[in-house]
């Protein structure tokens, strides 16, 4: 039996649960039907498949998932496993922080992005009317088991890329060594995933997270690349060609650095580098400025934003050059 299954199963002998439910998407399941069988020698395990898709993560897929819950009888007892990518965790874990008031959960990751980051934190969420994340809340699983890398040898090119854009993020705030590996990196594949670099942002989000678990402060750094990302990631999706969360992080970055750099008024030193390793895997868009102006239209819906209008102290495009300016990478936080 694989580390992250023994990891779970400990878990749940240790909290005395005896009731699983397993939510996946139908990807995962139709890769792994049987993955999780071994929980069976010790729990009863019934599982939830919906649709791979983002769309999925929405108010009325939870209310399904909720519906079919208490069909079943579930009570406070029971543990929510969520086998999936970061669609899964987020709509799982909404759902399992909101069911009955809170039931058990796990997040069980099975791409990059969701290894590295979206599994981790306590962000639940769904999306509604377009809007990323736009109902949700923080609340930490129970237990996000050890990555099982395995599981990135059937991940499509296009999602084990959306996970590099955030291992990048997560070397340019946090490691100028981690950064320098990647940069040595002739191609991106699940082999070339090292597990100590998996294990360098866990640990560096779980510590930025326990400083500022509601986000408040310091975990803002975690956003870089966000604001940007988000709205292209909302501009793409509108358009009918939706791209990956991590990739849209990548554009982001590339985006957001030269602008940081500006507004702090010196020169960031490795702009370039950051830029030429970004550029060597990720097909940055030319911004129009059609493109541009509809950019800011979703920046301003971002979430991050407290009101007012554009430019004013406060509107969204206010706070992005507010966090832009006091952005230091590679040395914001100086943890080791
Ligand atoms: N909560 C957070 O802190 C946080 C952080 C970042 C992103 N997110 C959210 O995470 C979501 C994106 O997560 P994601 O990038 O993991 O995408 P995802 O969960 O949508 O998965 C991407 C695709 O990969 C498939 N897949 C999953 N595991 C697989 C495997 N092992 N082999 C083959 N295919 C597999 C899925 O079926 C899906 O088609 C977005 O909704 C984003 O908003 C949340």
């Amino acid at each position: 039996m694989n580390k992250s299954i023994e990891q779970l199963k400990n878990y749940l002998q240790h909290n005395n649960i005896h009731q699983v439910l397993v939510l996946t998407d139908a990807n995962v399941d139709e890769l792994y039907p049987h993955y999780l069988d071994p929980l069976q020698s010790i729990a009863q395990v019934d599982k939830l498949v919906i649709p791979a898709d983002e769309s999925s993560k929405s108010l009325e897929q939870a209310t399904e998932i909720c519906h079919y819950m208490l069909n079943k009888g579930y009570d406070k007892h029971l543990c929510m496993v969520n086998f999936g990518g970061g669609m899964v965790c987020d709509l799982g874990g909404f759902v399992a922080a909101t069911y009955k008031r809170g039931v058990h959960c796990v997040n069980y990751p099975t791409t990059l992005l969701a290894m590295i980051d979206a599994a981790h934190g306590g962000k639940t969420a769904v999306n509604m009317d377009g809007i990323k994340n736009c109902v949700g809340l923080i609340r930490q699983p129970d237990l996000v088991v050890e990555s099982d890398l395995d599981l990135l040898k059937t991940l499509p090119h296009q999602e084990l890329l959306s996970g590099f854009g955030e291992l990048i993020k997560y070397a340019l705030i946090s490691s100028k060594d981690l950064f320098h590996q990647l940069q040595t990196m002739m191609s991106l594949s699940a082999e070339a995933i090292r597990p100590e670099w998996i294990a360098h942002c866990i640990n560096f989000k779980n510590k930025v997270v326990a400083i500022d678990p509601e986000d408040k402060k310091e975990r803002h750094i975690l956003n870089f690349g966000h604001t940007f990302g988000h709205a292209f990631e909302s501009l793409y999706a509108a358009e009918g060609h939706p791209i990956p969360h991590g990739v849209a992080v990548a554009y982001g970055m590339a985006y957001e650095l030269p602008w940081a750099s500006t507004l702090q008024g010196e020169d960031f030193e490795e702009e370039f580098e950051v830029l030429n390793l970004i550029g060597r895997f990720y097909d940055i868009p030319d911004l129009t400025s059609n493109m541009f102006k509809t950019l800011e239209k979703y920046m301003r819906q971002d979430k991050k934003n407290k009101g007012g209008n554009e430019g004013e102290k406060g509107s969204t495009v206010s706070y992005a050059l507010e966090h832009l300016r006091t952005f230091k990478l590679f040395d914001g936080f100086s943890y080791k």
